[in-house]
């Protein structure tokens, strides 16, 4: 049972041991079948050209005694007998003749005369008229003997038999069957060596690799690529492996630079905070004209502080993917709607009209929602609000409007009349830390993360988000949603399901409930 365990440990330790085994299983069934069925072809046809061998000298010495068999005389026994012996000898076999009834008239050893072999079975079919053909195992051997009937005048006279042991055929199989033993062992041998070579020519490089993700999980070691000088699959999963570790880098470069930007970002306001509190410590506490202007000025740096951690707090959970629940039934309308809530004192104070519409016919059924979390979805939308609000002149104005794009897809389209978007600046509007104008936006109280947040969001929810903006004329962000049918009444909204509010200049799809 041990010795068996560790045969098989040994076995699935490896490839190449599984490899090799599998060969040496395969040639040696294949070679042993081939070899059996070689041999035995060579038996059966040895057997028949000695039987043939037989036959023929039956027949000649049929044709020497028959004449004598009719007599059976003293004398003619006698010369039967004589004619027995010389075949015999010459031939190296045994001849027996029996008379009609099966009597020894002659036997070329020691059998006696008028012996009674009418019960063997050669003799017997003979007896009858058949040549009989007979292997018959004796303690040393196996003999062939073949029982060839003397017919005169349509009547059997009597048997002749020769029995020959089969020892000679039987030494040069063996040694048919050793020559076989040899080639299957010669090509054993070859195939150890040769699966072996393999097996090293596979093994290294995978060994390779896997110790290389092995140093990379144990010490985040991605300094080194694997040398890939192969073609073949392993060459393959050097390269993905290559991929992979050159994806890692990248992440790797992001996270850094990600941290670089962070610190700066905390770094400048911070610092203001540092510098204002000199000021006041300095003696513009005492100043009644200077000291509200100061606190007021720290109160919004403070602010902008709390925001901007608040937004990677936001991205480093996102990146984590650790939120909790992103499988609600969302009713997005209602999200919509809170989320246009939330802008709302921003957009009154700038004297921002925000539109809000749903094109009816269109519009959700009742009966979809969007698979994901609605918290998230309403940061996602109150992101791109809020920049419309920003970045959008007083007096302005901020359309937003539902409906579906097709069959699967609700598609969320905010519209502003503001100041627009460089087209140098779109293609990085949605990277961390990006703002199209710098002083102006942080002016404006921007991180740059905003977007990226909105985007990392929407892509959570398998959606896309798009934007069109033309500098002076203003911006178009359409976000795109992958909807389902509804299984259940829908409740979730991010603010726990408050009823559209009476007097909001909303238009809500009259259908939901
Ligand atoms: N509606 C818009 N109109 C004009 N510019 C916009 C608008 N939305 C975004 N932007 C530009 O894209 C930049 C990135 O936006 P965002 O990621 O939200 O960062 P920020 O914190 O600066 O708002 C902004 O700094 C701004 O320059
Ligand atoms: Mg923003």
């Amino acid at each position: 049972m041990g010795f068996l365990k560790k045969i098989y440990r040994w076995l699935f330790r490896s490839l190449a041991n599984q490899l090799l085994v599998t060969y040496l299983l395969v040639i040696t069934v294949s070679l042993g079948a081939v070899s059996l069925w070689a041999l035995n072809m060579i038996r059966t046809e040895s057997v028949n050209n000695l039987r043939n061998s037989l036959e023929v000298e039956a027949v000649n010495l049929g044709l020497e005694i028959d004449n004598d068999l009719a007599l059976d005389s003293k004398k003619s026994r006698a010369r039967i007998k004589d004619a027995v012996d010389r075949r015999a000898q010459r031939l190296g076999v045994s001849i027996t003749v029996v008379n009609d009834e099966g009597h020894v008239l002659a036997d070329s050893g020691k059998r006696p005369e008028g012996e009674n072999l009418s019960n063997q079975a050669e003799i017997n079919d003979a007896l009858a008229g058949i040549v009989a053909i007979y292997e018959r195992p004796t303690p040393n051997n196996n003999w062939l003997f073949i029982a060839y009937p003397v017919r005169a005048a349509g009547h059997t006279t009597g048997v002749i038999r020769i029995g020959m042991p089969l020892f000679d055929m039987e030494r040069r199989l063996n040694s048919d069957l050793y020559g076989f033993l040899e080639i299957m062992l010669a090509t054993i041998v070859v195939t150890v060596a040769i699966s072996l070579w393999l097996a090293k020519r596979v093994n290294r490089p995978v060994r390779e690799m896997s110790a290389m993700a092995r140093n990379i999980a144990l010490s985040g070691d991605i300094s080194e690529f694997v040398p890939v000088s192969r073609r073949d699959e392993i060459g393959e999963l050097g390269l993905s492996f290559n991929q992979m570790i050159g994806r890692l880098r990248e992440q790797e470069r992001l996270r850094q630079e990600f941290i670089a930007n962070a610190s700066h970002e905390l770094k400048t306001p911070t610092m203001a905070i540092g510098s204002v509190v000199d000021a006041l410590q300095a003696g513009a506490k005492n100043d009644a004209v200077l000291l509200p202007q100061f606190l007021n000025s720290l109160e919004r740096l403070v602010e902008r502080q709390t925001s901007l951690l608040q937004d990677l707090l936001d991205i480093s959970r996102l990146d984590g993917g650790l939120d909790a629940d992103w499988k609600e039934d969302v009713g997005i309308e209602q999200v919509l709607a809170d989320a246009i809530e939330q802008i709302r004192p921003q957009a009154d104070k700038k004297k921002i009209e925000l539109v809000n519409s749903v094109v009816s016919e269109n519009s959700p059924g009742s009966n979809h929602v969007i698979p994901g979390n609605a918290i998230q979805l309403q940061r996602a939308l109150v992101n791109i609000l809020s920049n419309a609000v920003n970045y959008t002149p007083a007096e302005g104005s901020v359309i937003i409007s539902s409906n579906y794009a097709d069959e699967e897809r609700m598609q969320i389209t905010i519209r502003d009349t503001g100041l627009g978007i460089d087209s140098s600046d779109l293609p990085h509007i949605f990277e961390r830390f990006y703002r199209a104008d710098k002083a102006r936006t942080r002016a404006a109280g921007g991180t740059g993360l905003g977007l990226a947040i909105t985007r990392e969001i929407i892509a959570r929810h398998h959606g896309t988000i798009k934007v069109d903006s033309t500098l002076g004329k203003g911006s178009t962000f359409a976000v795109f949603l992958p909807t389902k049918l509804s299984t259940e009444p829908r409740t979730v909204s991010a603010s726990g399901s408050t009823p559209t509010q009476p007097g909001s200049n909303m238009m809500v799809d009259s259908t939901r409930t």
